[in-house]
């Protein structure tokens, strides 16, 4: 299979490509496939034309991974038209390219298409109410795509995405508790972090799986992240403990740390769908924290 994996330089297309060439038990099982990674130079999701000129320029590709995104949420509130185009317009012509030329469209979405006040974890039916733009032109991305392909794609809806690569709040965490004493972070925004190296894995077990190469399945929203729950300031705590930082993380509410962009309070999501479809056993947070922490040291 061609896969084509969009957001080469972003943390989940780094992690995808990190497992495609290293990890060995993958690598022997995706050998008949070939990646082909693509960053915004080779295909521009703000530009109509550059999507256009891609795939009239390249043979046919039998799936495609959509991992870029317009993911800067603060910046979305004032920088609306462009988050639009790259969340939900580029997702819709991907969709409209990937219907005519059969290609099976994996799409990666968030919990902020909910407004985090359910107090229950959402399960993939429940209804949707993105509370700012960039949830917003998420949310308008899946349903385009679940218009045009109604068989033959799949959603990923994931959370609190962290990793080696790029700005994320574990890398943020290790650098000002190396340069504060004490610093202050929000202890009522509930949520699951997902380690971007365990979305990745989950991603190309489900590319292998026999569900997924069954042709005209119809389309799905599945959830992932890793197991538990825990607020950002516990998440903090913990980043602290295990890199041995001498930080004390104070708890603070929303309302002390107001942010351009509004923040849902409990974005939890039930896991239950992706690891009974796909049999993929979900590691706990705090699991994959010390994986990720143990990357960051030895590089
Ligand atoms: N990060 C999170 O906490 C989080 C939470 C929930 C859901 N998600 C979703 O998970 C997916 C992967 O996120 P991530 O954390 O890997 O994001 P990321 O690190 O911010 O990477 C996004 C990638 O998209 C690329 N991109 C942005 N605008 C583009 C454009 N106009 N044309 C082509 N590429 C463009 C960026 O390119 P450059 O490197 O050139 O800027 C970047 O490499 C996204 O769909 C995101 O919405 C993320």
């Amino acid at each position: 299979m061609r896969i084509l994996v969009t957001g080469k330089n972003g943390q989940l297309g780094r992690s995808i490509h990190k497992l495609v060439n290293t990890d060995t038990k993958i690598d022997n099982n995706q050998s008949s496939n070939e990646f082909i990674f693509v960053g915004r130079e080779e295909l521009d999701l703000s530009s109509k034309s550059s999507i256009s000129h891609y795939f009239d320029s390249n043979d046919r590709f039998n799936v495609i991974i959509n991992c870029a995104a317009y993911t800067a949420v603060d910046k979305a509130e004032v920088e609306q038209e462009l988050a639009n185009q790259v969340n939900h317009l580029a997702v819709k012509q991907l969709a409209e390219i990937a219907n005519k030329q059969q290609t099976k469209l994996i799409h990666i979405s968030t919990d902020y298409v909910f407004d985090g006040e359910s107090g229950k974890p959402y399960i993939e039916t429940d209804e949707t109410n993105p509370i700012n733009v960039y949830g917003k032109t998420k949310l308008a991305g899946e349903k385009a795509l679940q218009e045009i392909m109604p068989t033959n794609a799949m959603i990923i809806r994931t959370s609190w995405v962290y990793s080696e690569y790029g700005n994320n709040f574990v890398k943020t965490m290790l650098r000002l508790g190396k340069e504060m004493d004490e610093i202050n972070v929000v202890s009522d925004q509930i949520g699951s972090p997902t380690y971007a190296t365990d979305l990745a894995g989950v991603i190309l077990e489900i590319i292998k799986s026999k569900e997924f190469k069954e042709i005209s399945q119809a389309t799905q929203i599945y959830h992932y992240s890793n197991k538990g729950e825990i607020s950002w300031r516990a998440f903090a705590k913990e980043i602290f403990k295990i890199a041995k930082v001498d930080c004390k993380a104070n708890p603070i509410t929303t309302d002390q740390y107001p942010t351009p962009a509004q923040r849902p309070k409990n974005t939890l999501m039930s896991k239950g769908k992706i690891a009974k479809t796909f049999s993929v056993s979900i590691p706990y947070w705090g699991k994959s924290l010390n994986n990720c922490i143990e990357m960051l040291k030895r590089s």
